[in-house]
């Protein structure tokens, strides 16, 4: 077994000496709706899904705008020691082992910490197994008493083989603690690896641990026990991770066909397909009939175009008026052009910080993250889904799926006539576009280099976006 590398071993626990406990931030420094530092620590045996549910988590609550960012003891463990040889690490006689293992929480707790009490993050998220007491009672020492911060421990229980050994094999095994072994070597390792935690385990009980906050997932949702949860961003992990499944689907994106709106160079509005919109909505019908797909739901919004292109896609279909395109208040139905020339301030603020840029009697990207929640939720909890909507909408969804920042997400490409398809893989989630071959206009209007400035192809008078 080999050594804990220098930068580490001397490391004293936090205490008011090493982290400096300043006064918390009144409430509004810190986002809308935290106002105390959380920590979130997963609890569970290995292969339970802690990872997946702290990146999935981290990437929800940044979407809603809360600064959050997982720490993974794997991480630490595998910078402070060179290369994993098998299981006997985790032997719980393994003095030298477990001298590392303490050594490191220890550490991703004090970067925890000093993250939190830097200001700009919110909620972290302490991934690790967290699976004695004497461990959980060592983090609420710390985060509890010595910082003051909120503390809320997430556990994952799974007792269903298949579940577990499915995990090891989709995960595990590309794992940099098993670059040398091959798929049996690795399944091999990690159960005699489980055995070792399952020796010391001891689940989140309320009896025993009266003062902790916490929730028990019980097979990926079958069951959800919630203890002593408090305020309202515990309140919106529970009902997140209430939400959540892992049964393999795939979700469908497309903007609307395109519309006559769109031909004109005209944004919102509530027009009409063209004609090559609605040769997009037959193209896009007989898509979705040769993919074959099983309980298929279509959604649309409440606006025509995206009705209109859905209309022959043989599946059921819902409206969403949360699914309708940003409200752009007094510029709707205008081109970009005359919306420069009218309200040349308001143009040249959008291209300055266009995600919180709400227009005059409108909406911002950030609105509508807001409004799209519900929209994520249902997501989270259905199977396979086709969702019709529009530009600005899209990247909203784009961002959550694919973990996007807030100043990438109003620039994301959504082109036309173009199906975007989502599969959840691993911890995250895989993209392909589906260009269907009819032309159509380009609205997409990069991010200019001067604010308010248009280029060219939004500037010539017949709106002439063809591609
Ligand atoms: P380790 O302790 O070794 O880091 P882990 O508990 O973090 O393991 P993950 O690496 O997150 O386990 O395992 C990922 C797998 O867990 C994915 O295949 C995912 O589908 C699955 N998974 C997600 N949620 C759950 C859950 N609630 N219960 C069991 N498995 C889950
Ligand atoms: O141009 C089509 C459109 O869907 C408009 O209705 C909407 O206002 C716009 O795209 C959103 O894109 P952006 O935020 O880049 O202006």
């Amino acid at each position: 077994m080999s050594d804990i590398k220098s930068s580490g071993m001397h490391y004293t626990p936090p205490t008011s000496d090493t982290i400096q406990t300043k006064p918390f931030p009144v409430r509004g420094e810190r986002s809308n709706s935290v106002n105390k530092p959380h920590v979130i620590a997963m609890v569970g045996l290995p292969a339970r899904g802690k990872t997946y549910i702290s990146k999935k988590l981290c990437r929800y609550l940044n979407w809603i705008g809360i600064n959050t960012k997982v720490f993974n003891l794997g991480e630490y463990r595998r910078h402070a020691t060179t290369a994993y040889k098998c299981h006997d690490f985790f032997r719980p006689d393994n003095i030298k082992a477990m001298a590392i293992r303490t050594q490191c929480a220890v550490d991703a707790l004090n970067d925890v910490c000093q993250w939190l009490e830097s200001g700009d993050g919110e909620v972290a998220v302490f991934d690790a197994t967290n699976s004695t007491i004497e461990r959980r009672q060592m983090i609420h020492d710390i985060v509890v008493k010595k910082m003051g911060f909120k503390l809320f421990f997430v556990e994952s229980v799974c007792d269903d083989p298949e579940i577990v050994e499915q995990n090891i094999m989709e995960v595990k095994v590309s794992s940099p603690d098993y670059a040398t072994m091959n798929k049996e070597e690795v399944l091999a390792d990690f159960m005699l690896r489980i055995e070792h935690y399952q020796e010391k385990y001891q689940p989140l009980d309320e009896r025993k641990e009266s003062m902790l906050s916490f929730m028990k997932i019980y097979n990926t949702g079958e069951k959800v026990l919630v203890f002593k949860h408090e305020g309202h961003i515990q309140s919106r992990i529970v009902y997140y991770l209430m939400n959540i499944h892992i049964v393999p689907r795939t979700i469908y994106l497309t903007r609307h066909g395109e519309s006559h709106m769109n031909l004109d160079g005209r944004i919102g509005g509530d027009s009409d397909l063209s004609e090559r919109g609605k040769s997009y909505g037959k193209a896009l019908s007989e898509f979705i009939e040769e993919q074959d797909i099983q309980g298929l739901r279509v959604w649309t919004s409440w606006l025509k175009r995206t009705i209109q292109t859905a209309a022959d896609v043989n599946a059921p279909q819902e409206r969403w008026k949360a699914l309708n395109e940003i409200d752009a208040g007094i510029c709707e139905e205008m081109t970009y052009q005359e919306i420069s020339n009218k309200y040349p301030t308001d143009f040249a603020a959008r291209d300055q910080n266009k995600f919180s840029y709400r227009y005059p009697r409108g909406e911002s990207y950030e609105d509508l993250v807001a409004r799209l929640e519900p929209v994520i939720m249902e997501l989270e909890r259905q199977g396979n889904v086709l969702v019709v909507t529009h530009q600005a909408v899209l990247r909203c969804l784009l961002a959550y799926f694919l973990d996007k920042s807030a100043d990438e997400l109003p620039y994301l490409q959504v082109p036309l006539h173009t199906i975007i398809k989502l599969t959840p893989v691993a911890y995250g989630c895989k993209m392909e576009r589906i260009r269907l071959p009819i032309d159509a206009v380009d609205t997409h209007r990069p991010k200019p280099k001067i604010p308010g400035y248009l280029d060219q192809r939004f500037r010539s008078k017949e709106n002439n976006l063809h591609t």
